[in-house]
């Protein structure tokens, strides 16, 4: 019996595997939730973003306490065996892949989906939801423009992507931004608010793109929610809101802020993404029925690859100065 990613039932099927999901993340492993996952289950979610499994911030490694004691991940492998798994395929980011790269040193046979807006795992080129992300930004910029220019306002647009600034960097180029502020290189305020002016100069309004995690380098910001989820991570958000008061400040003209949050997770996904998560699906299938275990399918220029997911989930894969500075010839 396997775990299977929605989008490889029918490669699945013809090795004439059986397959069933579990439900939230790390939560259905952790507590047996399972779901049956045929064909039937799967028709017609191709057009649908999201996951039809659920999604939760469980991490079983921080689970050590609960249940009389046993560890997360051991609860997780005897629900694996009671149920028959022979093979977990785990699709997620940074997070679920980490504990899916911790259960394949428990023994555990795993394979590996990358799938986050954030863009953020090694080891792979892109992973799936990033392309739809950047186009819904995108198209926001696009409409923000209108207002900018009628109201001659500087608009101010924060993106997701937590620690990276991939989001931020994609849809700022794509959509002709004034400046991209971006988690790898904080920003000066100074600078930002010069490329402001210019734009205002040339009587063009400005359009400022700012990733969650971006932050000044002259001030200590206040992070809008200091608790940690169970991965340790806080809760990002503000700096747009941050930037536009600041702006509005310094130039004297008027700033707005748009946080766009989750609407770049959801609707529906882009034929980009469409593809390369059904390429992946295939390709997770073919790793599984080879026993490659340990590994992350992984896009290399156009191939699918496998990755080792230690390699995938040691660092994160944040944006290299170089390609921050191909965007930096646009600014001002
Ligand atoms: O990792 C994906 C992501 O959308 C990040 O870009 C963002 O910081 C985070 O998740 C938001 O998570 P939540 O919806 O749990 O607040």
């Amino acid at each position: 019996m396997f775990l299977l990613c929605e989008s490889a039932c029918l490669p699945a099927v013809e090795y004439g595997y059986e397959f069933l999901g579990f439900r939230d993340g790390w939560r259905g492993p952790l507590e047996g939730d399972t779901v049956p996952l045929d064909i039937q289950a799967v028709r017609g979610i191709l057009p649908r973003g999201g996951t039809i499994l659920g999604s939760s911030r469980t991490n079983p490694l921080a689970e050590s306490a609960a249940a009389g004691g046993r560890p997360g991940l051991e609860r997780v492998k005897g629900n694996l065996a009671g149920l028959g798994v022979d093979a977990l395929v785990a699709i997620g980011g940074e997070d679920t892949l980490g504990v899916a790269a911790s259960l394949h040193a428990e023994g555990v046979p795993v394979v590996g989906v990358p799938k986050t807006i954030d863009n953020d795992l090694g080891a792979t080129d892109y992973t799936f939801g990033f392309d739809t992300a950047v186009n819904i930004a995108m198209e926001a910029i696009d409409r923000l423009h209108t207002t900018a220019e009628s109201h001659h306002r500087a608009l101010i647009i924060e993106v997701m992507g937590r620690h990276a600034g991939w989001i931020a960097l994609h849809a700022g180029m794509a959509g002709g931004a004034n400046v991209i502020l971006i988690p790898e290189k904080p920003f000066s305020l100074e600078k930002v608010c010069a490329y402001v002016e210019h734009r205002f100069q040339t009587r063009y309004a400005p359009l400022v793109v700012v990733a969650e995690g971006a932050r000044p380098e002259e001030e200590n910001l206040a992070l809008s929610d200091q608790r940690l989820d169970s991965f340790g991570h806080v809760r990002l958000g503000g700096i747009g809101l941050m930037l536009a008061d600041a702006i509005e400040k310094r130039t004297g003209k008027e700033a707005r802020a748009t946080v766009l949050g989750h609407i770049q997770r959801g609707g529906t996904p882009t034929a980009y993404d469409r593809v390369l998560a059904t390429r992946f699906g295939v390709h997770a299938i073919r790793a599984v029925h080879d026993g490659a275990f340990g590994t992350m399918v992984a896009l290399r220029g156009t191939e699918i690859v496998r990755a080792p997911l230690a390699e995938a989930t040691r660092e994160l894969k944040l944006v290299p100065p170089e390609r921050y500075a191909e965007a930096e010839i646009f600014f001002g």
